[in-house]
């Protein structure tokens, strides 16, 4: 099965919804903004293009990936006017997966750019939007052509499962210790994503990538394992097979600060700029009572891995897993704090 023809987020406006539960993202997307926006107005500085052509690599749908765009055409605008007195055009590309709900994200454009109207007024040139529905790991883009790339919460996805979990005669292998061939897939996912960006970005051109990553290498805390120890519950009451759940791999490595310089330096493109973390609560507030924060937390991750739990599991007991899932982040959060542990990489296309 390969990921790129069946991953997505929850599609739709409704309460299981990505666009409704997606506030975690947004306030992780919110915090590196310092990060991003410094590195937008170098790259208006130092190149001053005509037209700004720029990417948002994994925009899912919702209102997170316009709201990063805003953003990064506010200060472009506030550079350009100080220079110039006028603000460049932009070419917008939103990328994701052919899977992804498009449709959502589209009907959300008419008000960007009415707000964009009405912020900046005529002075400001047209915007063009449009949608690539294509794996970033591999080329989505002619040579030389992006200026600046932006990444939130996406490349700590693998292309695939790494291989060899699963034996020739379709036996489960990934009962002992599977971290190392998930080190390896991230390795060479994120080289090719960083070697396929270099090419298609232009000399100067800048870019931030903000992923989930991990203190140290195989991180026994994170929410995916108690995940996975929902889903064995769920074995444990006769309500998914054990086969099953065996088979059954998420396609995610959450790499470490130490990896991710390793990996930028040995592709070697890129001049680094800022490799920075911070970490937010699992449920971004964490001064809410117990049962609101498990609430939001099942919902936030629901919306991310309902879809790609339903290549393996039935969709009827996705209601169940998510409530028995409540329960033990709520038990969990009551024991003990939980906190995504976040990376920001911003570097530039050397010469
Ligand atoms: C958790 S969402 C983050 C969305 C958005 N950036 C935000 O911050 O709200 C991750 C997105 O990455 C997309 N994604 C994962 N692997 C991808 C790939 N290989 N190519 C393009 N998009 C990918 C998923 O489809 C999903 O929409």
């Amino acid at each position: 099965m390969e990921v790129k023809n069946v991953f997505h987020m929850n599609k739709g406006v409704n309460h299981t919804s990505y666009a409704k539960n997606s506030l975690l993202q947004r306030t992780i997307t919110s915090k590196a903004g310092p990060i991003i926006e410094e590195s937008a107005r170098k790259v208006y500085n130092s190149l001053r293009p005509e037209c700004l052509m720029m990417v948002e690599m994994g925009c899912s749908s919702g209102p997170n990936a316009l709201q990063v765009v805003s953003r990064i055409i506010d200060v472009i605008e506030e550079a350009s006017r100080s220079i110039i007195g006028q603000c460049p055009q932009f070419g917008v590309f939103l990328n994701d997966l052919p899977g992804n709900d498009f449709n959502t994200m589209f009907n959300l454009l008419p008000n960007f750019n009415k707000d964009l109207q009405e912020a900046k007024g005529s002075s400001c040139e047209p915007c063009f939007v449009s949608g690539i529905p294509k794996s970033f790991y591999g080329r989505v883009f002619p040579d030389k052509f992006l200026h600046f790339v932006h990444s939130s919460y996406s490349v700590h996805w693998l292309s695939q499962v790494p291989r060899g979990l699963v034996s020739e005669n379709g036996e489960a292998l990934n009962k002992g210790n599977i971290y190392k061939a998930y080190c390896a897939q991230f390795e060479k996912d994120f080289t090719l994503f960083l070697r396929s960006r270099s090419t298609e970005m232009v000399y100067g051109g800048g870019m931030v990538v903000v992923l989930n990553g991990s203190i140290n290498s195989d991180d026994p805390d994170s929410i995916f394992e108690l995940l996975g120890s929902t889903l064995q519950d769920m074995v444990l009451e006769g309500v998914i097979e054990q086969e099953k759940l065996d088979k059954f791999n998420m396609p995610f490595y959450t790499p470490t600060v130490k990896e991710v310089r390793k990996l930028v330096e040995a592709e070697g493109s890129f001049a680094l700029i800022k490799l920075e973390t911070f970490t937010v609560d699992w449920s971004v507030d964490a001064s809410q009572n117990l049962e609101t924060r498990a609430k939001f937390i099942a919902k936030t991750i629901r919306a991310v891995v309902e879809p790609f739990l339903t290549t393996a599991f039935s969709h009827d007991v996705m209601d169940d897993l998510f409530l028995l899932f409540e329960t033990r982040v709520k038990e969990r959060i009551a024991r003990k704090k939980g906190e995504f542990f976040t990376i920001v990489l911003s570097v530039t296309k050397k010469e």
